[in-house]
């Protein structure tokens, strides 16, 4: 599964870099939005094995690093909106097509197969990593970005060990 979400991963990205070329922040704001998914995802599949009482050991932790994860990509969307990424409807209609898709996508993927999910979102943020990383490299500093940088590469790391946990 790992080389698969690496395939898909590639070619959504592939896209989104033609599509978005030139143009960093409405592109900033399209993977934001999507990278919020998954964490409403996860919650929702451990929200509903809890109700069905199928709570695991780790459950309560990995709801709560879901949440604090789902909360702090918010923050990188509104800081992405500050900068005027979402002001054109085009960019709105893009991103909320693609989110209704990537979060039903990730609710039955986490339902059936937790690990691979999660190393989905794993390869996604270390793209978003990567995404900002070139982005400093080519402009003026920027300090929010270094920030939401930094906590891409925190997200991956969680969900490494939350990978290692299951
Ligand atoms: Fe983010
Ligand atoms: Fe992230």
């Amino acid at each position: 599964m790992k080389k698969f979400n690496t395939v898909i991963l590639d070619v959504t990205v592939a896209i989104l870099d033609f599509l978005y070329r030139g143009r960093d922040y409405p592109r900033f704001w399209v993977l934001e939005e999507i990278a919020r998914a998954p964490y409403f995802a996860f919650l929702s599949v451990l929200h509903f094995q809890e109700s069905m009482g199928l709570r695991g050991p780790k459950h309560l932790y990995l709801m709560k690093q879901h949440f604090e994860q789902s909360v702090n990509e918010t923050e990188h969307l509104e800081y992405m909106e500050s900068m005027g990424g979402n002001t054109y409807w085009v960019d709105r209609f893009v991103a909320k097509h693609l989110v209704l898709i990537y979060y039903w996508t990730n609710v039955v993927y986490y339902l059936l197969a937790p690990v691979s999910a999660y190393h989905l979102s794993y390869e996604v943020e270390i793209h978003a990593a990567t995404t900002y990383a070139k982005y400093l490299a080519l402009n003026d500093h920027e300090d929010k970005i270094l920030e939401i940088l930094n906590d891409e590469l925190e997200h991956s790391r969680e969900l490494q060990i939350a990978m290692e946990m299951l």
